[in-house]
């Protein structure tokens, strides 16, 4: 039997937890515990508004969901087995047999623990056993436990969502004018605001205030030499020259953004995704959202709607127009919202083509790629001890879709397609560079090119 933590054909062992002091410990040791605890108070705080809604059936949902959350609490604090899902939600028998796959691996069934098992799986296990404890205690089911910080935290940004709302009406009032090298300017700040949009979560800050409060637009010039890779020219010849073959083939152009975080990071990726539409750049975007509360601050279904509505409702001119021109584009069907639930399982992206052919096989559809954030740069280069200098490509490991990006604040000690001795560099300077989201990554792979590699 193959031990799980050993190079295999080239590609090193997931991180996880069992490397005592690492990043991978410190989450799991403290980070998680402080989250599970955050998480039982709020339902504890909520007490009286179940009651209200649902009498003392409401409060013994409360009562025996707290129960449920602070046992995992203890497994997970006594590095306890990781134990099959019980509920009998749609997912549940592929995360049960992704369990039983984890468990051959090691040929021992204790070994897959909260701190011997590779910490993406068990991390994203937390949040699915979070969701498992409210679905089974009807009539509390659909609380969503992280509603308050994300909402908290859209309102504790608001100047900055003015101002980028502002920033978009300016550039899309005159946007017929522009000439391609402003719209390539327009463009590249856009991304960039997007970017760094991805600092706001909620999930490395364990639930602490994390929203932006300074101008979105004025930082990014002092940014910039924050950004380890950047493709943005590469991105944009990638949608010019699908606009190119569009225009002669009489088809359309669609980018997909593959969403993170509620909040400020949902405002700014609606805003790049308005400037794609706007400017003809793309004809459709679809946004790719969860299907349940997930690391946080996550968007689900309710948070994407829900911040649109807010949007429109604002006191403020450019907001409101704004808002409401998103609304049209979700009913004219230019923008459209899925929430496939491989995007709230464990598993690398390169398991995609094998464990959700539909999805895989939708994502082709698109002509850009666009992956937000850390959790979904961690799944797509298999979240595994990489050397810095090996190309994104070899580590996504045969994942390509389509021409992709990443968008993504350093959060955790994963990080390729580096220049040799960048890496030693920054460690030297900062040993935490990877994981303080003070740098970002702007890195494209697409299986056409190659050249990335
Ligand atoms: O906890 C693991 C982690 O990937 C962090 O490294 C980061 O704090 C968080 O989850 C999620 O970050 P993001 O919202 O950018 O995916
Ligand atoms: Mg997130």
């Amino acid at each position: 039997m193959m031990a799980a933590d050993q190079t295999v054909h080239g590609v090193p062992p997931s991180l996880s937890a069992k490397v005592v002091g690492s990043f991978a410990y410190l989450t799991v040791r403290d980070r998680l515990p402080t989250i599970l605890t955050k998480v039982i108070d709020t339902i504890h705080r909520n007490k009286n508004k179940f009651f209200e809604e649902y009498g003392e059936e409401g409060i013994q949902a409360e009562k025996q969901t707290i129960g449920l959350l602070s046992k995992m609490r203890n497994e997970l604090q006594t590095d306890k087995p990781v134990i099959p899902l019980t509920d009998s939600l749609q997912d549940a028998e592929c995360w049960n047999q992704y369990l039983q796959k984890h468990q051959k691996l090691h040929g021992d069934q204790e070994s897959v623990s909260w701190f011997k098992s590779p910490w993406l799986y068990v991390e994203c296990y937390m949040y699915r056993r979070i969701h498992e404890a409210l679905w089974l205690n009807p009539p509390i089911s659909d609380y969503d436990v992280f509603n308050e910080g994300k909402t908290q935290s859209f309102f504790e940004s608001q100047q900055a969502v003015m101002t980028i709302c502002t920033h978009l009406e300016g550039i899309n009032s005159n946007i017929e004018n522009l000439s391609k090298n402003q719209l390539f300017e327009h463009f590249d700040k856009l991304l960039q605001v997007s970017l760094w949009g991805n600092k706001c979560d909620l999930s490395i800050s364990a639930g602490q205030d994390n929203s932006q409060k300074t101008s979105p637009i004025d930082s990014l010039v002092s940014l910039q030499p924050l950004i380890l890779v950047n493709d943005s020219n590469t991105v944009w010849s990638t949608l010019i020259s699908a606009q190119t073959h569009a225009r002669s083939e009489k088809t359309t152009v669609r980018v997909d953004i593959v969403l993170d975080n509620a909040g400020f990071e949902l405002v700014t990726d609606l805003v790049l995704a308005d400037f794609l539409v706007s400017s003809g750049l793309a004809h459709e975007v679809h946004f790719h959202g969860k299907s349940i509360p997930w690391f946080v601050s996550d968007v689900t279904a309710h948070d994407f709607q829900w911040t649109i509505q807010q949007t429109m409702a604002a006191n403020h001119k450019c907001m409101s127009k704004i808002g409401y021109q998103w609304k049209s584009h979700l009913k004219d069907g230019v923008w459209s919202y899925h929430d496939h639930p491989f995007w709230t399982q464990p598993h690398e992206f390169c398991d995609m083509a094998a464990d959700a052919p539909d999805l895989y096989a939708n994502l082709q559809g698109a002509d850009l790629v666009l992956f937000k954030g850390d959790l979904n740069y961690r799944k797509l280069v298999g979240d595994r001890d990489w050397d810095h200098t090996v190309g994104f490509g070899t580590a996504l490991q045969g994942f390509g879709p389509a021409p992709l990006c990443s968008l993504r604040t350093l959060k955790a000690n994963v990080q390729v397609g580096l220049q040799p001795g960048q890496a030693e560099k920054l460690t030297s300077h900062e040993p935490d560079w990877m994981t303080c989201s003070k740098y970002a990554v702007i890195q494209f792979y697409s299986s056409k090119a190659e050249q990335k590699d």
